[in-house]
């Protein structure tokens, strides 16, 4: 059994969960531990004990712990691409690339564990001087999603520990195999005891446990359900909370788009990683004198989509990550050509040689802005074209969501690209590019219901894993 990592310690727990390949059902994983609220208890008094020392360690002791972690990610990027691959489903080459992002974002942050910065300025008193200063803010707790299972907790963890907090990790219980990874990589790296903990296991067990521990801070990537229900919760106790929680991400497609460039656009976004990206381009928003060319061309490039077993090389599209997500999308499908949504392509259940939640990806068209494939966020391969009658109307259309987390146009007018860019209600705007497949380096983050707190990543991540400190220095 893989152990949950508790004050420096392996420890075995009584029950397992079993990682499945949803490639392939007759490989396992491995068997991996399934915590209990004594586990996470003692994780977060363990991250308690350890935090007064960490939090007063130089910024180059952190910033060398996760540069030696961040090494080790990259060079053993193809093992643990695999291992992801396999737990997930995504294709090896996208596992190697998320991988490669997890490695990237440590190095990142071990750069930014040296430039926690403040400010010194004039009182408005004479002979007073005020002291803007960071620090962090003490045990964080992250629970992430089965999507991204080495991205997402990395790209947490590294933030919280550059600026000085320790960590406890709640993976998801989908995908522990690359999160124990992480952990057993970190612990090498030379972390105290006590400063990241990972606790594997049921999230309706360890979530509230986890709270109820009594932890500063909680970051928390997953469903808008269990998002709202943690901030809730988070609220009452006054534990600083940042959550992600998916969208239904718009490409709109402008007559003056490049037709090639807008179908690569639209079936990157919607369809690789088999569509389970919470920045996936789910509304295909298409204006009229291109829209029927657009929906030809792009059903002729889905069916030559090839979907198939996440290690093969020839395949473009893993599976759907587990038996519940497949009954999810299909669901989804069902539902889609009830409203009366016209099915263009694909849909159904696929076999394979190997037993796999296989899917072919569904573009549906005719499609209005009530209908719950257009409002509900589905998680899967599942897109839908709507008409436009103009580019105004598709702004509009892009805008009639309660989500807000990416936003995506195709067009080749600057003055177009620079009003979508202003006017779409997005955290994130992308001209001429898919909405999903985010860079490291720069802030991620939504509006709306997509997000809640500070955004994640890049410089920004500092304003969730610090708090402020304002001191008045007299003579
Ligand atoms: C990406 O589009 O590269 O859960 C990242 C998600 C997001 C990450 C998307 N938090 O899909």
């Amino acid at each position: 059994m893989h152990s949950n990592l508790i004050d420096g310690i392996w420890r075995n727990s009584q029950t397992a969960l079993r990682n499945e390949n949803p490639s392939d059902l007759d490989d396992v994983v491995g068997e991996y531990a399934s915590g209990s609220p004594d586990d996470m208890r003692e994780a977060v008094a363990a991250a308690r004990a350890a935090f007064p020392a960490w939090s007063r360690t130089t910024p180059q002791q952190r910033s060398d712990i996760l540069d030696t972690a961040g090494s080790e990610i990259l060079a053993r990027r193809q093992v643990l691409g695999t291992l992801l691959a396999r737990e997930e489903g995504k294709t090896l080459p996208e596992a190697i690339g998320e991988v490669t992002r997890a490695g990237q974002i440590f190095k990142f942050f071990a750069g930014e564990a040296l430039r926690m910065q403040g400010e010194l300025m004039d009182s408005v008193r004479p002979g007073v001087e005020v002291l803007v200063s960071r620090e962090a803010v003490g045990v964080v707790g992250l629970i992430t999603p089965w999507n991204f299972p080495i991205a997402i907790p990395a790209w947490k963890t590294a933030p919280a520990l550059a600026f000085g907090n320790t960590v406890v990790l709640k993976p998801a219980e989908l995908v522990p195999g690359s999160a124990w990874a992480l952990a057993d990589i970190l612990q090498r790296a030379g972390l105290p005891a006590g400063v990241f903990n990972l606790v594997m296991g049921s999230g309706h067990v360890l979530g509230p446990a986890m709270l109820d521990a009594g932890i500063d801070a909680l970051s928390f990537t997953g469903s808008q359900r269990t998002g709202q229900s943690l901030a809730k919760a988070c609220a009452v106790r006054g534990i600083k909370v940042q959550l992600e929680m998916g969208g239904k991400n718009p490409l709109v497609v402008a007559d003056d788009a490049d037709l090639e460039q807008a179908v690569e656009c639209a079936l990157n976004g919607a369809f690789y990683a088999t569509g389970q990206r919470c920045t996936a381009s789910s509304r295909l928003i298409v204006c009229n004198s291109i829209h029927d060319a657009f929906v030809t061309r792009l059903a002729e490039r889905t069916a030559a989509l090839r979907v198939g077993h996440a290690l093969a090389v020839e395949s473009q599209i893993g599976p759907v990550a587990s038996e519940a997500q497949l009954a999810n999308n299909l669901s989804h499908v069902a539902g889609g050509q009830a409203e009366g949504a016209r099915l263009v392509y694909g849909g159904e259940h696929l076999k394979r040689t190997t037993r796999g939640y296989y899917q072919a990806p569904a573009l549906f068209a005719d499609c209005t802005p009530d209908m719950r494939l257009c409002r509900e966020e589905i998680f899967g391969p599942v897109a839908a074209v709507l008409r436009a009658e103009s580019y105004e109307h598709a702004l509009a259309l892009a805008n009639d969501t309660p989500y807000g987390l990416a936003a995506g146009l195709c067009t080749r007018s600057l003055a177009r690209a620079t009003h979508f860019r202003r006017h779409a209600e997005a955290g994130m705007v992308m001209v001429n590019l898919p909405t999903a497949g985010v860079d490291y380096h720069v802030p991620f983050g939504g509006r709306k219901t997509s997000s809640h707190g500070p955004r994640e990543q890049g410089r920004y991540a500092i304003e969730f894993y610090t708090t402020v400190k304002t001191a008045y220095l007299g003579s």
